[in-house]
């Protein structure tokens, strides 16, 4: 990866304004110091994405996503950092730093990679058109596939034997090794030979619309009948859907999205006028493609073969999906019959019959989870303790406080079992607490802590107002406890108050990213609540450091403190409501 140094970083952000990255695509509108809109991230109908102009950072209160402009430009618009980066300095008009600071080669070498792998999609089209590419293409004739859809989805053809990548790129050894690195030669026993040989072509895209590898099927009955591209580091097979970008802009238009098995059912639907298909390549359907499905569309229908093994992919998709899950997501589930796949079906029965199952046929996840239990389960008794069982355990995985209780009840009524109602330690109360999904890497906070950080990351001069116990309030969090010490010193060594503490930690501590945005982002801490929760904060450490037998330099003097303490927030509470100032466990 490039690298560029902190003081570069720190200047593109200067002179970038992150309200500008975003409103192209959010509509954002003023809310208390920040700007609100709706989530590009997940589907949503109330804002819950908040962005900070003053600290430059965005979060979103629905999904939990969050970070500063770089992190804006990855995640949204599928940038790598350097790209995110080189995007922002040239938009400035700054210059960027070719010396030491960056690795000119490492940028040339993937330019040249994307470049193979385009120029060798084009050249088995080529070939698919050549007479060598014949059987292959009466092959496509036979499918059905039209000629629009052979050029736009860069379909091809690799001749048998070897030698064709040397035909077309040459036998330089600084291209065999690039070839190698993007999987389209391999190093055997006598050179550099080609993965794919006498193979159908299916050019494979990010989300970008870049070239970055390829499936290849067999014309015959060989083994194995798809071959995909080797992982590279430009090919992470269970991190693309085929299809995505060809079809994301038709999606979100139509608001229509069908997730099949395989390439030939995308690109059959495309043929019938029905850009609407995505297919994982070859693997399950992981979180992070099931998390661009749901953004692509809030009702994605997920077609499965309804033999046993279909049923087996669909169960899995819903334990993945299930996480993801809440009220305004109405995915479904089409089981097609008995070894028919999309393709099978729209050449038989057209597109007409097809959309009409989906529309008809198709079953809600609801329906399909509690029919998918109960086969599980068996009968009887027992049976139904089982289904109780297992079903408990997977709403546990379910973030959504209302959704969760909805199917509980619903297991609860199917099976006339009580379930344990594990109540679900939500990771941080905010204002909605029913969406929240965090990395589970992130430090765990209480609500209060929560509160006192965002209460100084909104306003780090507070920092000056804490105690001198304050910086061990954190003590047993090490990664909580790293944030803030540097934090402290941050602020200790600033000259004035407007030391952007948060875009700095930010640049830090990158893993954390989304934590301190969420900081900034959250309703305003007010003065009087920070002070109460400092005091709340000391005496929890107070009451911590005497259980502990620590170094308290007087036992006699703590307790005293701690009176003093719950006196301050007596009269602190005072002007608050009941419910505020009852509010002091932590
Ligand atoms: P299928 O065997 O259902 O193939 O595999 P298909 O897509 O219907 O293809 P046709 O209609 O027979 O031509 C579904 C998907 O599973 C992956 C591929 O992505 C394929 O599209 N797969 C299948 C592999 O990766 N490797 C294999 O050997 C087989
Ligand atoms: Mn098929």
């Amino acid at each position: 990866m490039a690298n560029f140094s902190p003081s570069f970083l720190d200047e593109v952000l200067t002179r970038t304004d992150i309200i500008e990255i975003i409103t192209r695509h959010v509509e954002l509108k003023k809310s208390g110091s920040n700007m609100m809109g709706l989530c590009p991230f997940h589907h949503e109908k109330s804002p819950s994405f908040s962005v900070s102009a003053d600290k430059q950072l965005y979060y979103c209160f629905g999904c939990g996503k969050g970070g500063g402009a770089f992190q804006f430009l990855m995640e949204h618009d599928g940038y790598a950092f350097p790209e995110a980066v080189e995007y922002l300095a040239e938009k400035a008009g700054m210059e960027i730093p070719r010396d030491s600071e960056r690795d000119p080669s490492e940028e040339a070498r993937h330019k040249r990679a994307y470049d193979l792998l385009t120029r060798a999609s084009d050249a088995m089209n080529r070939a698919l058109h050549s007479p060598a590419g014949r059987k292959a293409s009466d092959y496509l004739n036979r499918r059905g596939l039209p000629a629009a859809i052979i050029r736009d989805y860069g379909l091809g053809y690799t001749p048998a034997g070897y030698g064709f990548m040397h035909k077309i790129f040459g036998n330089e050894s600084r291209i065999n090794a690039a070839l190698e690195s993007v999987g389209l030669l391999f190093k055997g026993d006598h050179g550099y030979g080609d993965r794919f040989r006498d193979r159908l072509m299916f050019t494979i895209r990010d989300r970008r619309g870049r070239t970055v590898g390829f499936g290849g099927r067999v014309l015959d009955d060989g083994q194995p009948k798809y071959l995909n591209s080797a992982e590279t580091d430009y090919f992470h097979k269970s991190d693309l859907l085929y299809g995505f970008s060809e079809h994301r802009d038709h999606i979100r238009k139509n608001k229509q999205l069908v997730v099949v098995e395989g390439y030939m059912d995308v690109l059959a639907l495309a043929a019938h006028d029905l850009k609407i298909g995505l297919a994982p390549l070859g693997t399950a359907i992981g979180e992070r493609q099931m998390r661009e499905i749901f953004r692509l569309c809030d009702s994605p229908v997920f077609c499965f073969d309804g033999d046993r093994a279909g049923k087996q992919a669909a169960w899995r998709a819903l334990e993945r999906m299930m996480p993801l899950l809440k009220p305004e997501l109405r995915p479904r589930f089409l089981y097609l019959p008995d070894g028919e796949d999309p393709d099978s079906i729209l050449k038989t029965e057209g597109a007409e019959a097809f959309q009409k199952r989906l529309d008809n046929d198709s079953k809600q996840v609801l329906e399909t989870w509690l029919m998918g239990l109960k086969l599980l389960a068996g009968l009887g008794a027992d049976g139904r303790a089982r289904m109780a069982k297992k079903a408990d355990g997977m709403l546990e995985t379910m973030t959504d406080h209302y959704l969760r209780q909805a199917w509980r009840q619903e297991i609860e009524q199917a099976t006339g079992i009580e379930l344990k109602h594990a109540k679900r330690q939500s990771f941080v109360k905010a204002e909605d607490q029913s969406n929240h999904q965090v990395a589970a890497a992130l430090p765990e906070l209480n609500q209060r802590q929560e509160r006192f950080m965002a209460g100084l990351m909104q306003k780090p001069e507070r920092f000056k107002s804490l105690s001198t116990v304050a910086s061990q309030f954190f003590i047993d969090n090490n990664l909580l406890n790293s944030i803030y010490s540097r934090a402290f010193s941050i602020q200790t060594d600033a000259e004035d108050n407007n030391t952007d503490i948060a875009r700095q930690l930010a640049q830090e501590f990158p893993d954390c990213q989304t934590l301190i945005s969420r900081w900034v982002n959250q309703a305003t801490v007010l003065q009087v609540e920070f002070e109460s929760l400092s005091l709340d904060m000391e005496s929890n450490d107070i009451r911590r450091r005497l259980k502990n037998g620590l170094d308290l330099s007087g036992t006699v003097q703590a307790k005293t403190r701690l009176n003093a303490i719950q006196n301050l927030q007596r009269t602190l509470s005072e002007p608050l409501t009941s419910e505020q100032s009852d509010n002091t466990g932590a």
